[in-house]
C-alpha cells in the first residue's frame, strides 16, 4: 500500500477499508507514517464525511492499535463519563470521586488539554507528586483497592489516539465528527468498562458550534459505544459560557475541592458546574445500578457531598497515585504566580455573554495550554471569573483575575479577557444548561 494513495483517496472522497486503515494508523504509531503525511490525511479527514461503516471500522482499528483490558477479575459494574470537550470543565475531577464513593467503580483515561480546551490529565498533574501514567498492573490494582483510578493513555492503551491526539491538537483537524467519535471511543472502549457516560458539548466553547452538531456527534458516540456493547447515555450540554469559575489547571482543582467539600456550588457561580456533575453522576450511577433513575443517582450523588464521602474518595485518589495529600488539603500554600492582574470593565450593567472560546485562548496565552505538542504548562496559569452571565456589574468593576509567570502578555491577555465580556442594559434570557439526553432509544429533552 502506498500512503500518498490513501490521503489521496480521502482527499478525494474515498472511503478506506480496514486494512488501509491499520497500514496507516499502525505504520503512524510505529513511526513508518511521518507526522506531515500524517497531518495531510486528517486535514482530508475534516473535509470530507465518512460513512457509519468507514468510522465504525476507524474505531475498530484504533481500539486495536493497542491493547483492550479486561477488567473482569474486579467484582462490580465499571462505568466511565467523557466530554468532548469545554473551558473550565472540571467536571469529572469532581464526578468520578462521587460516583466511586457510591459503590460504582470508575475507571477513567483522559486526555490532555486539546485546542482552546482543558484536559483532566493536565489538571490532575498540577497535584504535585500525582502519577497519571500508571502502568496497566498499577491502574488495576488502584482501581480494585479505590474503586477509581484516572490515568493518561498508556503505550498499551489506544496508542494510535495518542499520537494522533497530540498531532490534531497542533495542525487545526480537531473540529471532526469521525476523528472526534474514533479518538473517545478508541480510549474509553479500551478501558474495560461496563457503561459510559458521554458529556457532549455545544458552543462557543466547544468543538461543536451547533447543537445540531453536537446532536450528529453525540448520536455517532451512542451508536458507537452500542454497537461495541456498552451501554452508552450521552448529554447534550451548553458551552457558551465557561463552566463554574475557574480556567487553568491547578485552579480548576481548587474549584473543583470547594464543590467536593460543599463549599462551593449551591447558590453560587459553581453552581452551573455542580448541577452538571449531579447529573452525570445520577446518570452513571443508574447505569452502574446503584439507581433505579437519573433522578435517584443525583440525590446519591448530592449526599456525598453532603457526607464528606466524595471528598474523602479524592484524597484515597491522590495518596493512590501518589500526588501530595497535603497540598490538596492546605489549598491556599501552593506557589503563586508572579503576576495577579485584575480585568475591568468600562461602563456597567449586565453581562449579557462571556466568550469561552476566547477565554481558553487567553488561557493558553498565560501558560496554562500548549501552542505546540512539546510546550510545557505552567499548572498555576489561568484566569478566575468573578462575573458569571446574568450578573450585574458597576462601572469599572473588576470581571475576572488573571494569573500568569509572563510579563510580555500581560496587556494581550489583559484587552483578551475584556473583550470576551459583553456587557448590555438588561440581562440576557437565560439558556438550559443540560439540552437533551441521547441513548439507543432515541434522544429526549431533558426536564
Ligand atoms: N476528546 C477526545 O478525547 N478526543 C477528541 O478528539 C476530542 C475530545
Amino acid at each position: 500500500m502506498n500512503i500518498v494513495e490513501l490521503i489521496r483517496k480521502k482527499r478525494f472522497g474515498g472511503a478506506l477499508a480496514e486494512a488501509e486503515f491499520r497500514f496507516l494508523l499502525n505504520g503512524y504509531v510505529d513511526g513508518r507514517v511521518p507526522d506531515y503525511q500524517m497531518s495531510a490525511f486528517l486535514m482530508a479527514c475534516c473535509f470530507r464525511e465518512m460513512s457509519d461503516e468507514e468510522a465504525l471500522t476507524f474505531v475498530d482499528v484504533m481500539l486495536r492499535s493497542g491493547e483492550v483490558l479486561d477488567l473482569s477479575d474486579i467484582p462490580g459494574v465499571k462505568v466511565d463519563k467523557h466530554s468532548t470537550g469545554g473551558v473550565g470543565d472540571k467536571v469529572s475531577l469532581i464526578l468520578a470521586p462521587i460516583v466511586a464513593s457510591c459503590g460504582v467503580l470508575v475507571p477513567m483515561i483522559s486526555g490532555r488539554g486539546l485546542g482552546h480546551t482543558g484536559g483532566t490529565l493536565d489538571k490532575l498533574e498540577s497535584i504535585p507528586g500525582f502519577r497519571t501514567n500508571l502502568s496497566i498492573p498499577e491502574y488495576k490494582q488502584v482501581l480494585r483497592k479505590t474503586g477509581l483510578v484516572m490515568i493518561g493513555q498508556t503505550e498499551e492503551i489506544a496508542p494510535a489516539d495518542k499520537k494522533l491526539y497530540a498531532l490534531r491538537d497542533v495542525t487545526g483537524t480537531v473540529e471532526c465528527i469521525p476523528l472526534i467519535a474514533g479518538s473517545i471511543m478508541s480510549k474509553k472502549l479500551a478501558e474495560g468498562i461496563d457503561a459510559l457516560v458521554l458529556d457532549v458539548k455545544y458552543g462557543r466553547g466547544a468543538f461543536m458550534q451547533q447543537e445540531q452538531e453536537a446532536r450528529r456527534l453525540a448520536e455517532t458516540l451512542v451508536r458507537i459505544g452500542t454497537y461495541f456493547g456498552k451501554e452508552t447515555m450521552a448529554f447534550l450540554t451548553d458551552m457558551n459560557q465557561p463552566l463554574g469559575i475557574a480556567i487553568g489547571n491547578w485552579l480548576e482543582v481548587v474549584e473543583s475541592m470547594e464543590c467536593l467539600l460543599g463549599r462551593r456550588g449551591e447558590e453560587d457561580a459553581s453552581n452551573d458546574l455542580m448541577n452538571l456533575a449531579h447529573a452525570l453522576a445520577g446518570a452513571m450511577l443508574m447505569l452502574g445500578k446503584r439507581a433505579s433513575s437519573i433522578e435517584e443517582g443525583e440525590e446519591m450523588s448530592r449526599e456525598a457531598i453532603r457526607s464528606g464521602a466524595a471528598y474523602r474518595k479524592f484524597l484515597e485518589l491522590v495518596e493512590m497515585q501518589g500526588g501530595d495529600v497535603g497540598a490538596i488539603e492546605n489549598l491556599e500554600n501552593y506557589p503563586l504566580s508572579k503576576h495577579t492582574i485584575d480585568v475591568r470593565i468600562g461602563e456597567g450593567g449586565f453581562i449579557t455573554a462571556i466568550d469561552p472560546l476566547e477565554l481558553g485562548f487567553a488561557a493558553i496565552m498565560l501558560g496554562a495550554g500548549r501552542q505546540k505538542v512539546d510546550d510545557r504548562i505552567d499548572p498555576k496559569a489561568g484566569i478566575l471569573l468573578r462575573k458569571k452571565e446574568g450578573d450585574r456589574v458597576e462601572d469599572h468593576e473588576v470581571v475576572a483575575t488573571f494569573f500568569t509567570d509572563r510579563e510580555d502578555i500581560i496587556d494581550a491577555a489583559r484587552s483578551r479577557i475584556a473583550n470576551s465580556f459583553q456587557v448590555g442594559t438588561t440581562p440576557s434570557a437565560q439558556r438550559p444548561l443540560i439540552h437533551s439526553l441521547i441513548d439507543k432509544a432515541g434522544a429526549r429533552p431533558w426536564r
